[in-house]
């Protein structure tokens, strides 16, 4: 498994997920490979051999990407285009990894794969274009949409909650935007189950959703990583208070509502857990960092 972007949250989490299988994958980070370098890219597939890629290299700063558009696009646009190009040439199955950012967030359930994309913002717009890019170049590629994905070792939601925790008597967190927070790990897992799937030639195609169970607002997921912060030590924090989007403005807008419905991949076989033992893995991993 070949996984480009290997050196950010879900590639660190697909390189560490694969050591617990019988399969072996090849995590290379931005300065080791471009995915819009499509000679490097052959290159690669060829000398590592591999039997599959997963893209997980993006353009993910959702709010500079409002000032820096032309960037945003080209990586998840323009590159993930060639990318697919360049596995459908080699023969070589493509899993490609989108966002919940892709909707407007009106909805008022869970959105399902057939949804009508409408993004907010310029990052979810490139993210879009991105998915029409790759389908267009490679009809087979597998595409997969996830939402808030947190891991311990990288910087996310969770770890500047712990952080700021450690610092501050009360956080004031947004609460009402609605989503699904997802492990890196566990949707390491789901990714590697549809890389294996599609090397053994099943019948996959399309658009997966794919998160943690357990809609919740950035307020109420906040408060539950504070909860699991202080059963690991003293913190600073007392209080989590929830403000509105109007009072916590961005340069970009997200969805209100961003919850994904999973059925689809549920049918492979392939369900994601709550996202709440993921939590507390990764709390306690930062709760036990020397320094936050
Ligand atoms: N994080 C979330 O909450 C979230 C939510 C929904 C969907 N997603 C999607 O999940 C996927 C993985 O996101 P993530 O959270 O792991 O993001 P991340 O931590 O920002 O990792 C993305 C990686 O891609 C690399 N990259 C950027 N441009 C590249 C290029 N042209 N060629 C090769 N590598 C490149 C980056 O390297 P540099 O930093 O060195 O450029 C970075 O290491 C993305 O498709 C993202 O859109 C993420």
């Amino acid at each position: 498994m070949l996984v480009t972007g290997g050196g950010g949250q879900v590639g660190r989490a697909l390189a560490l997920q694969t050591l617990r299988t019988a399969n072996r994958a090849l995590p290379l980070e931005h300065a080791h490979l471009d995915i819009g370098d499509a000679r490097a890219v052959r290159t690669q597939i060829g000398e590592f051999r591999a039997d599959v890629v997963i893209n997980c290299a993006a353009y993910t700063a959702v709010d500079r990407a409002e000032t820096d558009r032309a960037a945003a696009f080209s990586v998840n646009a323009a590159a993930a285009g060639m990318l697919a190009a360049t596995c459908a040439a080699a023969g070589v199955p493509l899993v490609h990894v989108s966002t919940d950012y892709v909707f407007d967030g009106t909805a008022t359930r869970p959105y399902r794969e057939d949804a009508p994309l409408c993004p907010l913002g310029v990052y979810g717009a490139s993210k879009a274009a991105g998915e029409a890019a790759v389908r267009a170049a490679n009809p087979a590629a597998i595409i997969v949409r996830t939402s808030w994905v947190f891991s311990q070792d990288q910087p996310s939601f969770v770890r500047t909650m712990v952080r700021l925790a450690r610092e501050r008597p009360v956080l004031r967190v947004v609460d009402d935007q609605v989503g699904c927070p997802t492990f890196a790990n566990d949707l390491a897992d789901a990714l590697l189950a549809l890389a294996e799937r599609a090397v053994r030639g099943d019948d996959l195609d399309g658009v997966y959703h794919a998160c943690n169970a357990g809609p919740v607002t950035w307020c109420g997921f906040a408060r539950a990583i504070v909860a699991a912060a202080r059963t690991h030590g003293p913190l600073a924090c007392t209080d989590v208070v929830g403000i509105s989007t109007a009072e916590y403005p961005t340069p970009a807008a997200r969805p209100a509502y961003s919850v994904l419905d999973t059925t689809r991949l549920a049918g492979l076989g392939i369900a994601l857990p709550p996202w709440q033992p993921g939590l507390q893995a990764a709390v306690r991993a930062l709760m036990t960092q020397v320094s936050p």
